[in-house]
């Protein structure tokens, strides 16, 4: 009997031991035993972290659609898979049964291959949190195509660059969006988007808002006339173990995304198994995850995670603060919610608002809260223990990435005694290490280090789209035969793990990972601007806010400094999105720069962060004077 509910620590210790020990065993038990396949697999696991290559489950064939909606159907067809609860709490909410979704998904299949979509195509999904994301995300699955959601919140230069890199023939999104009082209009997005993506031979277009929007002749169609004269039925597409099922675009330290790919079968297994442990998952409950598709943790723990285990998964259209902020406390009412997961910016948000927001409601179904994207602070894990959980639902502080798949180092509630800030303890299969500056792995407890794994994983990222040097040398060089995350952590006495934040030139803000490189480009693109350089400095509810130091060209009239500021942000928005925009731009002469010419970040972080008793030693520094003016003049 395969090890896939764990209930004790004692259990967590002995199958954690199994699967380091004996991971083929370990996982070709939990595969055998919790899913569905076309065909078995030859060989569980083959890898090279040198080349990098890995293969989970090779020679296996399967569908996972149909683990996530097919095999539930004899039990659970008027079970809800899905409960949609859209921006306006007076619009109903909509419980859609695994009956309904099966038939949804079919008929989106179907759709799909009539407008001409093959295996192996990529598809992009720009669309809000509405059902018809869950159902195109499915119904790509079901064909074999390949789909590349982008968050709804990214500008037409940040989707164009998505579209093209991984040449996307077709784009589903809708007429508009709903979020909180505002409606924004996606279509138009898209339509400026497309000016330069000439691979996309169709637009399918949700209704959703109503916004009145132009539609291309030949190329764009709505979808729901589609959808109510497809087939209501779909064979799905037998698919290699080792097919691309997603592609998932993340931020770098050099400007251009990355397209993460994840396979079929690793990434099923992986995620279905930590979404039942992790959230402790019983048959009947209602799990509610806050995040929207458009990131991983949307992909892997709103669709795919829950769905393979039959669960019921809420998705939220709305924002916490609208119609005001009690809403996510009355949906976890409504609804009977009993896992709950969202980020800490969300926590630190709500808590600067008044208590009665959260004590109007009744919360007392909720068991398990979640927490991801970013460290956690002791004040905000505090504030959602007693107020939310009541201190007794466990907060599961869950370490992860896009290129993870899934949740890497967590406590399991009711299992791991839970320490505010700690991830505490790697999940199972998971062998973490601490590493040097010399690139030595240090042992022992009461250390910290730059974070790597050991040991391959099923749900980890394969490659990214069209580069696998890339690949390679963002993860596996810094290390030898190690994947590098890209964080630090600390181990403490009792060997739990204390992510401390990005030790690249990553900046998360809001939960959303932003490279600098890519927001200094288009900062630098500004006519009247030379140079710049962006570094993070701490936000009470952001986590981290972006502070940009900005050479200017002199040439022609002064410029009014306010007007700059606006116009560079603008600049931000229409190639990034507003998430990207800066909460502090200072005007410097000079930025301070090595004898090789590399800027000096570390002094900048210090300066934005108002930490300067400590400057280190510049003396080695090209410029060394510039840096009192900067520290002079900062904002
Ligand atoms: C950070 C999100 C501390 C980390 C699933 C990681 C965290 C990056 C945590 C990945 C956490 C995520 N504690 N830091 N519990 N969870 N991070 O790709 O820096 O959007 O490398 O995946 O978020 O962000 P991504």
């Amino acid at each position: 009997m395969s090890n896939y509910h764990i209930k004790h620590l004692e259990e967590y210790f002995q199958v954690y031991r199994k699967s380091v020990q004996r991971p083929e065993t370990f996982w070709e038990e939990i595969a055998e035993e919790h899913f569905v396949w076309r065909k078995r697999w030859n060989k569980v696991l083959d890898w090279d972290f040198k080349k990098p290559e890995i293969k989970w489950f090779e020679g296996a064939e399967l569908n996972i659609t149909e683990n996530c909606i097919d095999r539930h159907l004899p039990t659970r067809k008027n079970k809800t898979a899905i409960i949609f609860e859209p921006n306006n709490p007076e619009e109903p909410a909509q419980h859609i049964t695994y009956g309904k979704l099966h038939e949804k998904v079919c008929r989106m299949a179907n759709v799909l291959k009539e407008q001409g979509v093959k295996k192996g195509d990529r598809v992009c999904i720009y669309l809000p949190m509405i059902p018809e994301l869950a159902y195109a995300v499915l119904a790509c699955a079901r064909i074999g195509a390949i789909h590349s959601v982008v968050f709804a919140g990214f500008s037409s230069n940040a989707l164009a660059a998505r579209i093209n890199d991984c040449e996307c023939n077709m784009i589903i999104t809708s007429d508009g969006s709903y979020r909180g009082k505002k409606v924004l209009d996606l279509k138009k997005i898209v339509d400026v988007a497309l000016k330069t993506c000439p691979g996309i031979k169709k637009v399918l277009v949700a209704k959703r808002t109503g916004n009145k929007i132009s539609m291309k002749k030949d190329r764009d169609l709505w979808l729901q006339p589609l959808l109510d004269n497809a087939y209501a039925d779909f064979d799905a597409e037998r698919m290699a173990a080792e097919d691309p099922l997603f592609i998932l675009y993340t931020s770098g330290s050099t400007g251009k995304p990355k397209g993460m790919v994840h396979t079929c079968a690793g990434y099923m297994v992986y995620t279905a198994y930590t979404f039942k442990n992790i959230f402790q998952y019983k048959d009947g409950d209602v799990y509610w995850c806050t995040a929207d598709i458009g990131w991983i943790t949307g992909h892997s723990y709103i669709i795919y995670g829950p769905l393979a285990n039959g669960a019921t998964t809420l998705m939220f259209e709305g924002v916490p603060s609208y119609p005001d902020y009690g809403r996510f406390w009355e949906v976890v009412q409504k609804h009977k919610v009993n896992q709950f997961y969202t980020a800490p910016t969300a926590i630190r948000a709500l808590a600067k608002e008044n208590l009665d927001y959260v004590e109007k409601y009744d919360l007392s179904s909720l068991r398990v809260l979640g927490s991801v994207g970013e460290p956690i602070n002791e004040e905000a894990w505090h504030w959602y223990n007693n107020n939310v959980g009541k201190g007794k639902s466990p907060i599961v502080d869950t370490w992860w990435q896009t290129e993870t798949g899934g949740i890497m180092i967590s406590p399991i509630p009711f299992v791991t005694p839970t320490t505010p800030t700690y991830a505490t303890l790697p999940f199972i299969g998971i062998q973490p290490a601490l590493m040097n500056e010399e690139g030595k792995e240090i042992s022992g407890v009461q250390v910290d280090g730059r974070l790597c794994i050991k040991f391959p994983w099923p749900s980890m990222a394969r490659t990214i789209w069209g580069n696998h040097d890339r690949y390679r040398d963002t993860y596996f060089t810094a290390y030898e035969d190690k994947y590098f995350t890209g964080d630090g952590a600390l181990r403490d006495a009792v060997g739990y793990y204390r992510i401390t934040g990005r030790v690249d030139d990553v900046i998360i803000v809001s939960g959303h990972n932003l490279g600098t490189a890519p927001i200094e480009d288009s900062i630098n693109e500004h006519p009247a601007v030379a140079e710049s350089a962006i570094v993070g400095f701490p936000h009470d509810v952001k986590g981290n806010a972006l502070y940009g130091f900005v050479i200017l060209k002199e040439v022609g009239e002064v410029r009014d400094r306010d007007n700059l500021r606006k116009e560079i942000n603008q600049q931000i928005t229409e190639q990034i999105g507003p998430i990207a925009k800066l909460d502090k731009i200072q005007f410097v002469s000079g930025l301070p720069k090595t004898r090789s010419g590399k800027i000096m970040r570390r002094i900048l972080r210090k300066i934005a962060s108002k930490d300067t008793s400590n400057m280190g030693d510049i003396s080695t520094l090209l410029n060394p004077e510039v840096v009192e003016e900067i520290h002079k003049n900062s904002l």
